[in-house]
């Protein structure tokens, strides 16, 4: 029911944190796993690493914001291995900054690398999937998808991750029927890069201590089985869903 041994897994933005971990717990459990990200040194190492430990891995460099990068790294992923079961949509940034302060060319950075880049893996990977009538599609939101932030202020990144949650629901509806399943997973507060400086001040630290059920902040560690589980047959009946891993976050 959990197996997912052989099954050739892409994940994006695998060079570092959240991404490199999903890649390692998959290449563990026995799938395939494409790593693929924008910064090509890291991405080396990161494939390396596992290489090394006896995975079956590949790196294939991909800036989600390019149409042709996402488009290519679904067929290499084909040519590679022979098949793609299951897409990780990870690659994500924020530039956190008050809204009146944000440039719109930074705004459109954000919603183009978290949104749009969502829908080109999306797309790339439904393309493939829908040929085979089969595939799973994972999306990485955040709790700020669902809920505004009193912590820090980044509305650039909260609406696009809303819009990542609402994309997973709109493409469950419209290949359900063609076999493919699009789920997402909302992580709260990991301690990687992407969170460096936020979890470095104080305030945000106590005040997001304060609103964890579990009183502390998690690890991309925290967040794998969750991904291993929606990608196994034990969630055939699970499309369109969001599944929180975040430390009861959202019960506040
Ligand atoms: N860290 C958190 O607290 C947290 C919470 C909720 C959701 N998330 C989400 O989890 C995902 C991973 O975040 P993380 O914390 O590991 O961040 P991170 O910054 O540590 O890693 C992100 C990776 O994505 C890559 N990337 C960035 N832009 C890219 C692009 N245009 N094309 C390809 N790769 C690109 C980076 O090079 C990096 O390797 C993101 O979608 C993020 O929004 C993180």
């Amino acid at each position: 029911m959990f197996d997912i041994t052989d099954r050739v897994v892409v994940v994006t933005g695998a060079a570092r944190g959240l991404g490199a971990a999903l890649a390692g717990a998959f290449a563990a459990a026995g799938a395939r796993v494409v790593l693929s990200d924008a910064r090509l040194e890291a991405l080396e190492a990161t494939t390396q690493a596992l290489r090394v430990g006896g995975a079956a891995v590949a790196a294939v460099p991909c800036d989600v914001s390019l149409e042709d990068d996402v488009d290519a790294l679904a067929t290499s992923a084909q040519t590679i291995f022979g098949a793609l079961d299951v897409w990780i949509n990870n690659a994500g940034i924020n530039i956190p900054k008050p809204a009146e302060q944000l440039a719109f060319a930074e705004w459109n950075r954000i919603v183009t690398t978290n949104l749009g880049g969502t829908f080109l893996g999306c797309r790339a990977a439904g393309r493939l999937m829908l040929e085979r009538g089969a595939g799973c599609i994972i999306n990485i939101g955040s709790i700020h998808g669902h809920v505004g932030s009193y912590v820090h202020r980044a509305a650039a990144y909260n609406a696009a991750k809303a819009g990542v949650i609402n994309l997973t629901r709109s493409l469950a509806l419209e290949w359900g029927e063609r076999g493919i399943r699009v789920n997402a997973i909302s992580p709260g507060p990991l301690a990687t890069e992407l969170m460096t400086t936020r979890l470095a001040d104080p305030d945000y630290r106590r005040k997001s201590l304060e609103r964890l059920a579990l009183k502390r902040i998690g690890t991309p560690d925290d967040v794998v089985g969750a991904a291993i589980f929606l990608a196994t047959p034990a969630a055939h009946w699970i499309t369109g869903h969001t599944l929180a891993v975040d430390g009861g976050w959202l019960a506040a």
